[in-house]
């Protein structure tokens, strides 16, 4: 029990302070996968229930920041949380996508792929269920908006600002302390009501542009502090659960090509 509790933080301590960038926080990753979970098809959603781990209790959002905790395990999984550019934030694959030590396809973008591919391949070697929660954590991560920082300052992480009275990086800032203060000042702390009013505005606000997000990629630029943050945050956290959705359709609708 003692030693279990020393583990825990010594790995919140590296946790705290680890300086390689990973997109959206706990309640970031938790709401992409809670919005995906109601744009899945009766089909996907079966074949997600069937590969989930027992610990996940039939959740596909539950499983969504696991692939953080796994990053000090699989340290080759690190660079796979993110994509950044040498300076000019338009992203090519052929020029950005490695790690490191220069290996092909190894960040966010390369990943994406790869577990795509793993889980429509039922001959493929790897544990489908790391697939599935790979592929559920690593959309979601594409969708934070610093995932296309810039190498120099691993993606805003040492850019050290103040978040209102506390020490922070812009990297943490859209990570995590924007959707914090939301839920403080409009959610009551509640991530499930935060979900709710994202929901609505996919349903109500961006009914036209929903459909659109299964396929195409859209491109976010500003950034501001909290007022002109949120709704960005709240945005791409909507985009990262529609297409996360659309792409677990595609994956496991066989042939049946989804209406679109
Ligand atoms: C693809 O997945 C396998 C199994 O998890 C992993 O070893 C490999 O590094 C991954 N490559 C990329 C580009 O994600
Ligand atoms: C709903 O959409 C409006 C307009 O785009 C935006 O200002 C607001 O932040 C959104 N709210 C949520 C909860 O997504």
């Amino acid at each position: 029990m003692g030693a279990r509790v020393l583990l825990l933080l010594l790995l919140a301590a590296a946790m705290a302070s680890a300086p390689t960038a990973h997109a959206w926080g706990k309640e970031g990753h938790y709401m992409v996968c809670k919005i995906a979970e109601g744009f899945l098809t009766t089909e996907a959603a079966t074949a997600v229930k069937e590969l989930l781990p027992g610990w996940a209790g039939g959740e596909l959002a539950e499983t969504c920041s696991w692939a953080d905790t796994e990053r000090f395990r699989y340290r080759w999984s690190s660079p796979l949380h993110f994509a950044d550019t040498p300076g000019d934030c338009q992203f090519n694959y052929a020029r950005d996508c490695h790690n490191t030590n220069g290996e092909k396809d190894m960040c966010v973008v390369g990943a994406i792929n790869n577990y795509t591919n793993a889980l429509k391949d039922s001959s493929s070697p790897y544990d489908p269920t790391e697939s599935l929660m790979f592929l559920a954590h690593f959309v979601g991560d594409v969708h934070q908006p610093l995932h296309c920082g810039h190498v120099k300052d691993l993606g805003g992480n040492t850019i050290i600002v103040h978040w209102y009275t506390r020490k922070s990086n812009l990297h943490h800032v859209w990570d995590v302390n924007v959707i914090e203060t939301a839920l403080k000042e409009f959610y009551n702390e509640d991530v499930s009501t935060m979900i709710k009013a994202i929901k609505m505005n996919i349903t109500d606000e961006w009914s036209t542009e929903e459909k659109k997000w299964e396929t195409c990629r859209s491109r976010t630029k500003t950034y501001d502090y909290f007022f002109a943050a949120l709704p960005i945050v709240q945005k791409r956290i909507a985009q990262g659960g529609v297409r996360l959705a659309a792409i677990l359709n595609r994956i496991f609708s066989g042939n049946k090509v989804q209406s679109s």
